[in-house]
Parts: C-alpha cells; sequence; structure tokens
C-alpha cells in the first residue's frame, strides 16, 4: 500500500468550520426562505428552457432533474457551496482516487475505484502503482482473473462435485454487503444469465432461508460462496456451517477422505481474512478468493464478491459490469460539478434534506428487474451516511449540528403506484424521489415497456405540477353535467393535488450490465459527495456494532432457558422470559 500520507494531507486533518457556519451555507438559507414557496407549476410555465438547462447526458445516462424545487440561481449556490474551499470537495475526489486513508476512523484507503480501473493502466498512489504492487499480493488483475476462470469453469461444466456431476447449482452465503451487491446484480441481469444454472443467495440467520434455498437442491451439484470480509459475521458462519453439514450430511460414507474431497469441490471462500477461512477448513491457496481491507463490505461488489454474478453471466459480461463503473468514475472525477451527474443528485439531496428538512427519500426503478435496488442502495447510503461523529471537528464540536443521510426506501414501478404513491402524491409528508428507467426492454414485449414507461413519466408530471382546485372543481362540474348529478363540492379537498413534489428521472437505453455498472457508480459517488459536504465518514460503520455485542451476550439465555440472562434491562429480561415460556412446541 502507499505511505501512509495523512500528515502532509490538509484535507485530511485540518478541522472545519460547522458546515452551517459556512458563508454559502448561510446564503443558501437566505435563498430558501425567497424560494420554498415557489411551485414546479409555475417555474415551468414561465420557463419554456427549463427542461434543457436543468438536464445532463453523459456516459449514457441522461439525467433530468428539471422537477425540482430549484432555480437557476439555486443551482448557482448549490455549486459554490461544493466548491467552497472549506468543504474541499475537490480534494475529497482527488484523495480518494489516489488512495488516501479517507476513511481515517479505521485508516483505511477507500479504493473500490481501483477494482474496476483498467487492469492494464497504472492507478497512481503518489508515486506507486497500486495495481502492480496489488497484482503481486495477488492482486486485483490476478484475484479478477481467478474470479473469472473459475466462473467460466463453472459455466462449461468443468467443475463437477464430489460424485463428478457437473456443479450447476451455486448458493452463496452472505450478508449485508456481501449479499445485496451480488443478489441485486444477478436478478437484475437474467437475461445475460446462463438459464442452466441455479443460484440461490442466503443471508439471514433466520434456519428458514436457508432450509427453503436448499430443499430441492442435489448437494452433489452444489456449490456453497462464503462471501464474508471479515469471515467472522455470525449470521454467515451460521448458515456456513449448516451448510456444510447437509452436504457432509449427503455422502455415503463421511470417510475423512470423502470430507475433504467434498469441502474442497462444494465451498470456496470470499474474504480479506485467509487466517479464518483456513480455520473454516478450506484452503486458501485453492478456495480463497481475496478482497482487501480497502474495499468497504457495501462498494464490494464490484471484487471477488461479484463471483456469483461472473459466474451468472459470465466473464465477458462481469468485465462490462466494471467498464461501465470506470465510466462513471471518469466522469466524476474530471467533469465540472454542474455537469457532473453524481454531484447534481448530491447537491439535490442536500437542498431537501437540509433545507426543506425532508428526510425520506424514495428509489423507484421502473423495471421489476431492479426489484432489489432499493434494498441495494438502502445499505450503500444508510451504513454511508447515516452517522453523526464529525470527521473534521474543532474541539468541543464533535457532532453535527445538521442533518445526515435520509432514509432510503422503495419498490419498483409500477408497483409502488399501488401501495405507496397515495401518501406521496396527497400524503403530508414530502418524498424526494429518483424514478430510473429503460428506453429499451431486454424481453420482446414492447407494449410492456411504453406503458411502464408512460407511467414513470406521467407520475413525475403529477407529482410536479399536481391538480389545483379550480381544476378539481372544474371537473367535478362537468362529470356532473354529463351525468345530470348534483355536482359535489365535498370531494374538492379529496380529489386534489398539491403537486410541487420534486423527482428525479434517470434514463438509459436498456439495462445491461455496463449499464448497470454506471448506475451504481453514480450513486457511490452522490453518497460520497454527500458525506463530505456533510463532514462524516461515509466509509466506516460503528453504528451495527452495539447491536451484534448484546446478541452475543443475550444469546446463551436464548439457546438454554435455564442460563442467566445478561440484561439489566426490565423489558429485555421480560421479552425474553416470555421467549423461553414460549419456545417448546
Ligand atoms: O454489520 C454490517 C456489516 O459489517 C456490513 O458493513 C457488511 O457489508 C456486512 O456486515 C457483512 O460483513 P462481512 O462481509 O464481513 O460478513
Amino acid at each position: 500500500m502507499a505511505a501512509d500520507t495523512r500528515i502532509q494531507d490538509p484535507w485530511e486533518t485540518r478541522p472545519r468550520k460547522k458546515l452551517t457556519s459556512l458563508l454559502e451555507w448561510r446564503i443558501l438559507e437566505q435563498h430558501f426562505q425567497e424560494i420554498r414557496d415557489l411551485h414546479l407549476r409555475e417555474l415551468f410555465r414561465d420557463d419554456p428552457g427549463r427542461a434543457e438547462r436543468f438536464s445532463v447526458e453523459d456516459c449514457g445516462i441522461f439525467l433530468d432533474y428539471s422537477k425540482n424545487r430549484v432555480t437557476d440561481r439555486t443551482m448557482e449556490l448549490l455549486f459554490s457551496l461544493a466548491e467552497s474551499e472549506e468543504i474541499g470537495l475537490r480534494e475529497a475526489i482527488e484523495a480518494m482516487f489516489t488512495g488516501r486513508p479517507i476513511n481515517r476512523t479505521e485508516n483505511r484507503a477507500v479504493l473500490h475505484v481501483a477494482l474496476r480501473s483498467r487492469p492494464d493502466a497504472p492507478f497512481q498512489v503518489g508515486e506507486e502503482n497500486i495495481m502492480e504492487q496489488v497484482n503481486s499480493l495477488p492482486g486485483i488483475k490476478s484475484v479478477l482473473n481467478k474470479v473469472c476462470e473459475f466462473a467460466e469453469e463453472i459455466r462449461q461444466g468443468k467443475r463437477c462435485g464430489w460424485r463428478g456431476d457437473p456443479i450447476t447449482n451455486i448458493v452463496n452465503l452472505g450478508i449485508g454487503g456481501s449479499d445485496l451487491g451480488p443478489a441485486m446484480v444477478c436478478e437484475a441481469l437474467r437475461p445475460y444469465s446462463d438459464r442452466s444454472l441455479t443460484l440461490r443467495f442466503v443471508s439471514n440467520v433466520d434456519g428458514s432461508h436457508l432450509a427453503e434455498a436448499l430443499q430441492d437442491l442435489d448437494p452433489a451439484r452444489t456449490l456453497f460462496i462464503v462471501a464474508s470480509k471479515t469471515f467472522t459475521t455470525t449470521e454467515t458462519m451460521t448458515n456456513a456451517i449448516s451448510a456444510r453439514k447437509w452436504l457432509l450430511a449427503s455422502l455415503p460414507h463421511a470417510s475423512a477422505e470423502n470430507v475433504r474431497t467434498a469441502l474442497a469441490r462444494h465451498f470456496v471462500a470470499v474474504s480479506a481474512n485467509p487466517q479464518k477461512v483456513a480455520e473454516f477448513g478450506l484452503d486458501p491457496a485453492n478456495q480463497l478468493f481475496v478482497f482487501w481491507e480497502w474495499v468497504g463490505g457495501r462498494y464490494s461488489v464490484w471484487s471477488a464478491i461479484g463471483l456469483p454474478i461472473a459466474i451468472a453471466i459470465g466473464a465477458k459480461n462481469f468485465l462490462s459490469f466494471l467498464e461501465g463503473a470506470r465510466e462513471i468514475d471518469d466522469h466524476f472525477r474530471h467533469r465540472p460539478f454542474r455537469t457532473n451527474i453524481p454531484v447534481i443528485l448530491a447537491l439535490l439531496g442536500i437542498w431537501y434534506i437540509n433545507f426543506f428538512g425532508w428526510r425520506s427519500y424514495a428509489i423507484l426503478p421502473y423495471s421489476q428487474r431492479l426489484a432489489r435496488f432499493p434494498a441495494y442502495l438502502q445499505q450503500l447510503d444508510m451504513e454511508s451516511n447515516g452517522k453523526q461523529a464529525r470527521l473534521h471537528p474543532a474541539v468541543g464540536e464533535e457532532f453535527v449540528t445538521w442533518s445526515t443521510g435520509p432514509v432510503v426506501w422503495g419498490e419498483p414501478g409500477t408497483n409502488g403506484q399501488h401501495a405507496f404513491f397515495q401518501l406521496l402524491h396527497q400524503g403530508t409528508e414530502i418524498v424526494p424521489c429518483d424514478f430510473i428507467g429503460f428506453a429499451q426492454s431486454d424481453y420482446p414485449v414492447p407494449d410492456h415497456q411504453a406503458k411502464l414507461l408512460a407511467n414513470l413519466v406521467a407520475q413525475t408530471e403529477a407529482l410536479a405540477i399536481g391538480r389545483s382546485l379550480e381544476e378539481v372543481e372544474t371537473e367535478l362540474k362537468e362529470q356532473a353535467k354529463k351525468t345530470g348529478q348534483p355536482w359535489r363540492q365535498d370531494l374538492v379537498a379529496h380529489k386534489y393535488f398539491p403537486g410541487n413534489r420534486p423527482s428525479n428521472i434517470i434514463l438509459a437505453r436498456n439495462l445491461d450490465p455496463h449499464t448497470l455498472g454506471k448506475l451504481i457508480a453514480i450513486y457511490e459517488h452522490k453518497i460520497f459527495v454527500q458525506g463530505v459536504i456533510w463532514d462524516i465518514n461515509s466509509f466506516d460503520q460503528w453504528g451495527v456494532e452495539l447491536g451484534k455485542e448484546l446478541a452475543g451476550k443475550l444469546l446463551p439465555a436464548l439457546a438454554d432457558p435455564q442460563a442467566p440472562i445478561a440484561s439489566e434491562n426490565s423489558s429485555t429480561k421480560r421479552v425474553i422470559e416470555w421467549i423461553r415460556r414460549h419456545a417448546t412446541r
């Protein structure tokens, strides 16, 4: 790795002024008061060039952000916030791309971008070429080669189980970043996948998840990928142990030799912890696809964690997925902020969270194939930016006094329209949304795609423009005239759509591996930009530790009804006592 350059790096060490005390911020606050009541209906009516000015197209991605509560002045002010020297966003971007240890609380570089960097192009960190160094560890290229080679062997039926049958079932055992990325991508890229293979993803420690995944599989044709950066995660290790038992129970003779062969042919690991892999009984030299500390779990889909993806869609498509992300890396690093898609999305998010106070944010892919995309982004965003400790505080200012990461959620359209869109249109909460769509379907069902896209566009217009009280009244009166019934004034309020509800539209031609790589990278960088502006560390996740620790302490009391309950909390005790009384049938 590159030398630790924190000492020479002013961005890394200097305390930052409070965000809310920056001049750029205060001007934005003032501006917010001036424009908070402007309605998108008027903004569009008075400005025919709005959609053209508030849109960007690059790398095959089209972003229309004209249906946001912004004026030219708002965007100017947001861009000057992004350019603020005090915030140092440009320095931060360079710090990430040059491998500085920007994850300061864990003293690590953040180099998921290196995983998709051109294998033949040097990835400079100061004076060093990371790619070379990492390649000899073994590194990015060799692990990527191993992943691709292994995937192709499975796809060609060259990898066999203990009975000699080719492996046709792949079960990924992992959770969080070791599950959500590959599971989401495999589902999204089904049209590109080998249909003769069965891929399943088991994450939950709830035994039903594993049991259901395995119930119709032939162990002799099943490969388990134990995916865990740490190789200590309770859920994954519990599932791996049960999977090992399931496999070994299927052997006709459990001799030491048979067990060895079965484990060698039916298990591989993806991890940054070779020692733990060995302790589990796998051979790190032959059964481990390594990745590195500098790849965050939720940023690991580009690493060997992507092995199930490579198996499903093949090496060529997997490389195309990485290349898509790389295109966005170049865009993010080199485009000016005003045409920079991740930066624009980040600034709009900040505008709503910190000025309008809207802290909920919906991801609405109009693609059934992206059904797991909202869940994937939920981890990416909420585990990255759900924080309040500042990264560059002055003494006594360790915590933010401004809002940070939003609550991220969503469902594919059009399903969501028949579930929660009622609230989006008429509820008292305003939820900024990202609508994601594709001009073409990869399936031969053209009339479906037209209907899907008509809904996407219609929803954004309905949210933005709404339907005024006058319009509703006119419509009700016309209807009454037609039917000869008296008109129902009491319905006006119920049929009124306030509008002025913001959304982005993100479009691409079709959802191929390349495009999916781009989409994910856009959100990764957007989240990073927000983290830098909020002055938090987007790359650690201390907030998940306390619950894990307490679960470990309480486990004995739930596993053994006689064991003492390791808690002083009256609710915890009472709940555990109740469970103990009802635990046996
Ligand atoms: O508990 C949170 C977390 O650490 C995530 O950040 C991570 O993606 C997930 O658990 C799984 O961790 P591992 O890959 O080490 O099993």
